[in-house]
């Protein structure tokens, strides 16, 4: 049984219409600590609000952070589901595993969000396009120069009600293909989800955004040849009636919505591909005409559709800059299914009880 403090001060919602990404943040927070290097401790959910840290906190110096993003969906009958939340807890300990952070009971875990949802249940969204945002977060807290493990750890997860992550909603978006910088190279930590691996993005995206470009598509790290994922995230293209996507490499993050979406393909019979893509094969495909859709996907992006692609001074349009059929409808599946509009064959759906 998880305790809940209650907060004396509700916030005041914001405007269900116009919520964006990530601006807003409900009234409570589930936590959990670790003082020795090895447990956790004293789950409870408290008011949300501002931590206290030592400036010299190793977080802020040497990055021991890892996340996850899933979200929550609520029913016309008030009935509260999540989409593969045990998939996100699984990756969020392989990510403790790889940054030296000890690990968590998932069940734990899941105990602790179902009781977070429970407490902010009014602030889940339900309108199309919008859900409950669900940011679990693990931080190194030792106050502590030195380089080394952290002992001491905060698992916090917060929510926060949002739209789409996109500013334009469901229009293609524009990507800029990277053959300077690198995200990720294999054996570093391309294939988890750290704070990082974000903060080594922003440069690139910074430019391809002076450019004009939405987002970066990153190419592999050895040859800068094979395309990797979008920062925010996994790329998926149709060459016809192909759908394919990168093969997991090491150091591309295993989106669980790119594994939902490689399932959902198979269980429609389409042809569906993990393969290396180069960025030859794409600009000439494009050319060509082959190149017929492509899109993203992730939690925060859903299914995102790219109407464009730059590489090496070149623009290529795809699929005349509009969404194709194959991605309008792998959204109206993947986003049925998660909301309860649609039957969920292949068992993602845990309700919250
Ligand atoms: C997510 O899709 O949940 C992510 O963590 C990506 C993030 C950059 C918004």
């Amino acid at each position: 049984m998880i305790q809940v403090k209650r907060t004396e001060h509700p916030k005041a919602k914001p405007d269900f219409a116009r919520l964006g990404f990530g601006k807003y943040f409900t009234d409570h927070m589930f936590v959990m600590r670790c003082q020795d290097g090895k447990s956790w401790q004293d789950p409870e959910v408290v008011p949300e609000g501002p931590l206290s840290l030592d400036p010299a906190t190793m977080v802020f110096h040497y990055a021991q952070c890892i996340f996850e993003g899933l979200k929550a969906y609520k029913d016309e009958k008030g009935q509260i589901s999540l989409f593969r939340p045990r998939d996100n807890f699984a990756r969020l300990n392989r990510s403790c595993e790889r940054m030296c952070i000890p690990k968590f009971d998932e069940e734990l875990a899941m105990e602790g969000l179902m009781t977070l949802l429970k407490t902010d249940a009014d602030w889940i969204p339900t309108a199309p396009g919008t859900a409950l945002y669900i940011r679990p977060t693990v931080i190194a807290t030792d106050p502590f120069l030195g380089v080394k493990a952290s002992r001491s750890y905060l698992f916090y997860i917060i929510l926060s009600p949002v739209g789409a992550y996109y500013e334009h909603g469901l229009e293609p978006v524009k990507i800029y293909v990277e053959d300077t910088y690198v995200r990720a190279a294999v054996g570093g930590t391309g294939d988890i989800k750290c704070g990082a691996n974000y903060a080594v993005s922003l440069k690139a995206g910074e430019i391809a955004k002076e450019q004009g470009f939405d987002q970066v598509l990153w190419l592999d790290a050895k040859t800068r040849k094979n395309v990797e994922e979008v920062g925010s995230m996994n790329i998926f293209f149709v060459f016809g009636d192909e759908v394919v996507t990168p093969n997991l490499t090491g150091s591309i993050l295993p989106g669980i919505t790119r594994d939902s979406v490689i399932k959902l393909c198979r269980e429609e019979g389409r042809k569906v591909s993990e393969r290396p893509v180069s960025v030859d094969e794409l600009t000439a495909a494009a050319e060509e005409g082959r190149l017929t859709e492509c899109f993203g996907s992730g939690t925060a992006a859903v299914i995102s559709p790219v109407g464009g692609l730059h590489y090496a001074g070149r623009d290529f349009v795809i699929g005349g800059g509009r969404m194709g059929p194959v991605t309008q409808h792998l959204y109206d599946r993947l986003t049925g299914i998660q909301t309860r509009r649609l039957p969920d064959p292949l068992g993602w759906v845990t309700e919250v009880r």
